[in-house]
């Protein structure tokens, strides 16, 4: 079974088939929806993947600029939003290295990228963290929105921390930046109790697909935390 980081590089058509099934409910898109006013923004998309979260605002704004370390996720991306590659424009970028555009930018996302990044550097944790999110606050114009969506955990029943380094993402967030917390729910449906285990098994392990499997779910559930703060 590859790890995360080999799908990112090589299987983004499995990751893409995971999070097609996620949030069936539309809880996220109806929060991203109803917080801000989409129509012809200029959205700056960090850690962009696939595209999936790109799908909620693509076909009202007048532009994405998305980011991602792998090309591979970004050609997935591209196929993905075809009707709209007019209004894409995908570049490699390590979110510790976001580039500052010489444009106005409304609105700020990432979702479940932020994450990799800490864990990526837990020496400094505390400092990558300010250094993200400054940067982000940096980027957006002065009365710009910006959303930080991350895990509360996958295959659980109720939200939780997943991790150390999410848990201080998540409290200086709210208590130091003041970013306001929504809890979603982003269940996975899938055809059959064996599709959700293969698939949820290929990314988040033999333990995952197992505890699918003998439980008989063709619904995971996942939670998932939407951070937003308006820049004043
Ligand atoms: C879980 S996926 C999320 C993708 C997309 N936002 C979504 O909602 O499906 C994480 C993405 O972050 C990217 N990534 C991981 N570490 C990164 C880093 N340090 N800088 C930039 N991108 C990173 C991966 O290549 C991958 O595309």
């Amino acid at each position: 079974m590859p790890t995360m980081y080999e799908i990112y590089e090589k299987h983004a058509v499995n990751y893409d088939e995971l999070v097609t099934a996620e949030d069936y409910q539309d809880n996220l898109g109806k929060y991203l929806r109803e917080k801000i006013e989409w129509r012809d923004k200029t959205v700056y998309e960090a850690g962009i993947g696939t595209g999936r979260i790109t799908n909620y605002y693509i076909s009202e704004v007048s532009h994405c600029f998305g980011f991602d370390r792998e090309e591979h996720m970004m050609q997935k991306c591209l196929k993905n939003h075809v009707k709209n590659t007019d209004k894409l424009t995908l570049n490699i970028a390590e979110n510790l290295g976001l580039p500052k555009l010489d444009r106005n930018i409304d609105v700020f996302i990432e979702g479940w990228s932020f994450g990799h990044t800490l864990y990526q550097n837990t020496d400094d944790l505390s400092s990558v963290i300010s250094k993200l999110v400054d940067s982000v606050i940096e980027l957006v114009s002065s009365d710009g929105d910006i959303f930080i969506i991350e895990s509360l955990g996958t295959n659980v029943e109720k939200p939780i921390y997943y991790s150390d380094e999410a848990e201080s993402l998540y409290d200086k967030l709210e208590n130091k930046y003041k970013f306001e917390r929504t809890t979603l729910e982003t269940d996975y449906r899938y055809d059959n109790p064996k599709e959700a285990s293969r698939i949820m098994g290929f990314f988040f392990g033999e333990e995952m697909k197992l505890d699918i499997f003998k439980k008989n779910k063709s619904i995971v559930k996942e939670f998932t935390g939407a951070w937003y703060l308006k820049k004043k």
